[in-house]
């Protein structure tokens, strides 16, 4: 399994184009990450277990791969892991939903939990675990920490937009879970925005910038 896969498809791209254009308002922004979503879901649901199951159709018996465990579930950071978490939902209903809620440490600066729920049985689950944006990586290395303190063990990275500092220090501190991005950026800014990027996400997503 690669550790890093950066998607290329012509209408991934075309759509990530409108989510970056600063013309584009909250409205047309959660629709298209809607849009892309279902795009991203081809791949990143392929890493999927399944076995056979023996299937009566009207027409004979026959027999079919279905999921199985790990059974999968999709766990979203706080605030704007939500639009990506809704958009595979809207493919994979059944997956239940997590959400962990992040917050920065205003003495050491780095990103700490504050908040979780998550489905049951999540040490045998496969965690679809999402951010739309991985900057520095702070936040997606302490959820998926906090995740294997739970007993996680099959996690994948999910995300829209990643900066090279972000994969490096996410990869460094968990080399067993893949990233799976849109799209891969040049860096990160003094405040550890994204470049060039889409600016950010959760002011985007719900109209609050
Ligand atoms: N979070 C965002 O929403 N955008 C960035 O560029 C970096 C972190």
């Amino acid at each position: 399994m690669d550790s890093l896969t950066v998607l290329d498809h012509p209408v991934l791209s075309h759509k990530l184009a409108i989510l970056r254009d600063e013309n584009t308002r909250s409205p047309e922004f959660r629709k298209t990450l809607l849009e892309i979503g279902h795009i991203m879901s081809w791949p990143v649901f392929s890493h999927f277990s399944v076995a056979k199951k023996e299937i009566t159709t009207p027409m004979e018996n026959t027999t079919q791969n279905v999921l199985t465990s790990p059974y999968p579930c999709i766990v979203s950071i706080l605030r704007a892991g939500n639009g990506m978490a809704d958009a595979l939902s809207a493919t994979l209903p059944e997956a239940p939903i997590g959400y962990i809620g992040m917050q920065r440490n205003a003495n050491t600066h780095l990103a700490e939990p504050y908040f979780k729920k998550l489905p049951d049985q999540i040490q045998n689950r496969q965690i679809i675990l999402v951010d739309p944006m991985l900057a520095s990586g702070s936040s997606a290395e302490q959820a998926a920490d906090f995740l294997k303190r739970d007993g996680a063990k099959n996690i994948l990275f999910v995300c829209l937009v990643a900066a090279p500092e972000g994969i490096e220090y996410f990869h460094k501190n968990h080399p067993d879970i893949p990233i799976i991005t849109a799209a891969l950026d040049r860096e990160l800014d003094e405040n550890a925005y994204i470049l060039p990027g889409l600016g950010d996400a959760g002011d985007r997503i719900y109209g609050t910038e």
